[in-house]
């Protein structure tokens, strides 16, 4: 037999808040800044709004308590997890699942993460100043992804930040550099919504942002929306598996839960505040808005080289470098959640060295990443439409994000709530808890039965009209 690492030898988070900022650090990345107001101008604004927070509160939030419960009971790996509660059972398989879509996620997540940096050093070049106009920034935008050997640099470089941090382990790496970033970037977000805000003819951008049409609710918002709530949280393949398991018995793991919830989700709402009404104030057609991944890398700079700024050039230098940097820094703290899953694994299941876990699973995404980078314009093979209809980062995201993570959300309620068992969740729950019995009940009700319904119909009407999937 061999041996079972301790809890100790494994780390733990070094306080209840460190885990409940790695926990948010984890959840707050591109998926609040760069894809939420993407997928929100792709399914008509205010409507996908609605139905997102809907989504979060509903699913969400009971899937992320779901995911904690079973990384703090078991302290294992996703893999090792499912193998402890239910041993000689294919429910190990969904632990699997979530290893490989962790790897398969970050090969293309590292892409559009390596643009921030691209964008920083961009923005400290001065480069935006150039960019007045919604049409110039455009094309900057395009030129830029255009280049296949850009792309691929900048996710060389964000793979093995990544890695380096998660061979520090979980303390010294991961805690420390959420602690200090995040309330810096909510800060700026501040500021950005505020200039956003006052720019001339942005009020018709806060309309099509918070005025919803109710005809505007159509299946294919929908799908979009619980695939975008799972992203953006960071469900449905146990990385809250694994930051659970590295949480001690005294951590409220409700609360938990409700307060990175309700953290993402405010960062998420402030990104789609500062981009929709700069997008309206830069003269752009809002019932003609495509989402695209181009979004926040196409508004942005008009922001920051707008005379709203003062100190021009360098108050816009300023901003905009300080945006992506800690744009940047999110995107990080999210792929070490990505990555830190089959590094969990692997330490834990195959006796690998953290080093070596990293450095192969690192760089088995870097290469699944390649075709990624040369996909918005690189080569012609796979930033055409071959790939289903889509180019080929956009069919990676459709692939592991709407469909993996769905069906993973979905089998996690359905483990819970009926292989392990709620009420076993709920013993679990108990420690550390200190709210009222009703709401571990509401909590049973709704992960036995509402979110496994509620995916399950969505996933349905993926199935019958492939013609809604979103990317
Ligand atoms: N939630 C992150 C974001 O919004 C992305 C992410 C990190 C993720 N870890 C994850 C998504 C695990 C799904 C599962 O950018």
């Amino acid at each position: 037999m061999q041996q079972q690492a301790t809890p100790e030898s494994r780390g733990q988070w070094r306080s209840r808040a460190g885990f409940v900022f790695a926990a948010a650090g984890s959840a707050i990345g591109l998926g609040n800044i760069w894809r939420f107001p993407a997928e929100t101008a792709r399914n008509g604004g205010a409507a996908f709004l609605l139905v997102y927070l809907a989504c979060v509160a509903v699913v969400g939030v009971p899937v992320m308590i779901a995911e904690l419960s079973i990384g703090r009971r078991t302290r294992r790996n996703p893999i090792g997890a499912f193998a402890a509660l239910k041993p000689r059972t294919p429910w190990v398989l969904l632990g699997g699942l979530g290893v490989v879509t962790g790897v398969a996620i970050l090969s293309f997540y590292s892409v559009i993460a390596g643009w921030t940096v691209g964008y920083l050093f961009k923005a400290l070049r001065g480069d935006f100043s150039a960019v007045t106009s919604a049409v110039q920034s455009q094309q900057f935008f395009e030129k830029a992804v255009g280049s296949g050997s850009w792309n691929l640099v900048l996710h060389a470089l964000f793979i093995v930040l990544t890695t380096v941090i998660v061979v520090g382990g979980i303390r010294k790496g991961i805690e420390a550099a959420t602690r200090v970033m995040m309330p810096v970037l909510l800060i700026l977000l501040f500021a950005l919504v505020a200039v956003s805000i006052s720019l001339p003819g942005s009020s018709e951008g806060l309309a099509f942002y918070l005025h919803p049409e109710w005809s505007d609710i159509t299946p294919a918002v929908v799908v979009a929306a619980l695939g975008q709530a799972f992203f953006s949280l960071s469900l449905g393949m146990g990385a809250m598996i694994t930051y659970g398991s590295y949480l001690d018995r005294k951590a409220n793991l409700v609360s938990s839960a409700g307060l990175v919830a309700g953290m993402d989700t405010g960062i998420a709402f402030l990104a789609g505040l500062a981009i929709f009404p700069a997008f309206a104030a830069a003269g752009k057609n809002l019932d003609a808005l495509e989402g695209g991944a181009g979004l926040i890398f196409v508004v942005l700079p008009t922001i920051f080289s707008s005379s709203i700024i003062p100190a021009q050039p360098l108050g816009g230098i300023l901003f905009g470098g300080t945006f992506f940097l800690l744009l940047g820094v999110a995107a990080l703290t999210s792929t070490i959640s990505l990555l830190e899953v089959g590094v969990s694994w692997a330490v834990d299941e195959l006796h690998w060295s953290r080093a070596r876990a990293a450095t192969l699973l690192g760089g088995a995404s870097f290469l699944l990443g390649i075709p990624a980078a040369y996909a918005n314009g690189g080569s012609a093979l796979f930033s055409g439409d071959n790939w289903l209809g889509h180019n080929f980062m956009d069919f990676m995201a459709m692939i592991f994000i709407t469909f993996s993570l769905t069906v993973g959300a979905l089998l996690i309620s359905l483990f819970v709530g009926w292989a392990w068992k709620a009420r076993n969740a709920c013993d679990e729950l108990r420690q550390g808890f200190s709210g009222s019995e009703g709401v571990l009940q509401g909590w049973s009700f709704l992960i036995r039965y509402l979110c496994p319904l509620a995916i399950a119909l969505i996933l349905a009407v993926l199935y019958f009209r492939p013609g809604v999937i979103p990317t």
